[in-house]
């Protein structure tokens, strides 16, 4: 497949380290250094499907194409007010979609794993164009006392248009499951026969293990790609890494020896938006002009469960 379109959207609401400090035992200071943060946007009056759909709109319109034009959908979510139907669902009738609607969990890899899914069912000869929409409101997932959480994250959705073309030159995708190290849960309605205790958790994640897990799965990922696709470090053009933490992005860049101005990023003002970080990143950096005819796009992500993932594309 190749990208026709990108399109981002997000809430209007920023939040800066100072803000967070009025309420919360934190700082700039501690922030900044260690994450590359410095404000977010952060949901206030607005739907995550508006944002989506938002998003989505944007995508199509640069690509030329019409939502009669898209038979796939694929949605990645982790947190939405909706239950059922899937966010995919919900957006599909804002933008007046007909095709069948897919909803994706896969956290803040997200946006490879539907990926992944779009290319292949392309390849077996079913789809032709793909709508992948990235929306996510991790910001309702965090306590909000608790600083080691909710200074990270920040809310937005991100879109994807996709065509007929080769452009996608290969995904991996990898799962070490360990869910204890970054999870959330929540209590479901009672019924008259439910005996067990359920609770509602915010998000917890045991911040360490995971940079670590990061950190190795994305460079070892990374390498792995490009070398079985016989493809050497030289020929990528920018290394689009999920935004997590500046620091993450920092270390990746050093193990694989690769360059600064070959790593965009957009975390300073959004913080970390889950599966739609890269997305938005991409369209941020579409729509400055960054990217020409045959710029190799390599994609890392990495998150809850513990799964990650790294893909790659040719512009
Ligand atoms: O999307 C993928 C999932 N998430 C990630 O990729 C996140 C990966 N992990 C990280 O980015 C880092 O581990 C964090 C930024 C979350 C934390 O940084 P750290 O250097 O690992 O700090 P820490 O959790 O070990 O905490 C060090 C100290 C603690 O104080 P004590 O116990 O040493 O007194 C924390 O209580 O920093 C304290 N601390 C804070 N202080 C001020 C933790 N959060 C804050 C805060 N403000 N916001």
């Amino acid at each position: 497949m190749k990208i026709l379109g990108t399109g981002s959207a997000l809430p209007k609401k920023v939040v800066t380290n100072d803000d967070l400090s009025t309420f919360l035992d934190t700082s700039d200071a501690w922030i900044l250094p260690r994450t590359g943060i410095r404000s977010r946007h952060v949901i206030s009056d607005e739907q995550i499907e508006d944002l989506g759909t938002e998003a989505a709109l944007k995508a199509l319109e640069m690509s030329g194409l019409k939502p009669s034009d898209i038979d796939y959908f694929l949605c990645s979510n982790v947190l939405t007010e909706f239950v059922t139907p899937g966010l995919s669902c919900i957006i599909a009738d804002k933008i007046g979609l007909k095709c069948p609607c897919v909803d994706v969990n896969c956290a803040c890899p997200g946006f490879i794993f539907a990926l992944d899914i779009a290319e292949a069912k392309y390849k077996a000869g079913q789809v032709k164009n793909v709508l992948i929409v990235c929306c996510e409101e991790p910001t309702r997932m965090c306590d909000w006392t608790d600083r080691s959480t909710c200074v990270l994250f920040g809310d937005g959705a991100g879109a994807v248009v996709l065509g007929e073309g080769d452009n996608v030159k290969g995904v991996k995708l990898n799962a070490k499951p360990s869910p204890g190290q970054l999870w959330q849960k929540r209590k479901l309605h009672p019924t008259p026969y439910i005996t067990k205790e359920e609770v509602d958790y915010p998000l917890q994640m045991k911040g360490r293990e995971v940079f670590r897990f990061a950190v190795n799965a994305s460079t070892t990922e990374v390498e792995a790609l490009l070398k079985s696709l016989g493809m050497s470090k030289e020929q990528v053009t920018y290394y689009m890494i999920h935004q997590a933490n500046l620091r993450i992005i920092d270390a990746i860049k050093e193990y694989l020896g690769e360059p600064e101005r070959k790593f965009p990023t957009n975390i300073a003002d959004h913080g970390n938006s889950s599966s739609a970080s890269c997305t938005i990143l991409l369209d941020e950096c579409n729509r400055k002009g960054m990217f020409k005819d045959g710029d190799v796009l390599v994609f890392s992500a990495f998150g809850a469960g513990l799964l990650s993932a790294a893909a790659v594309l040719e512009w």
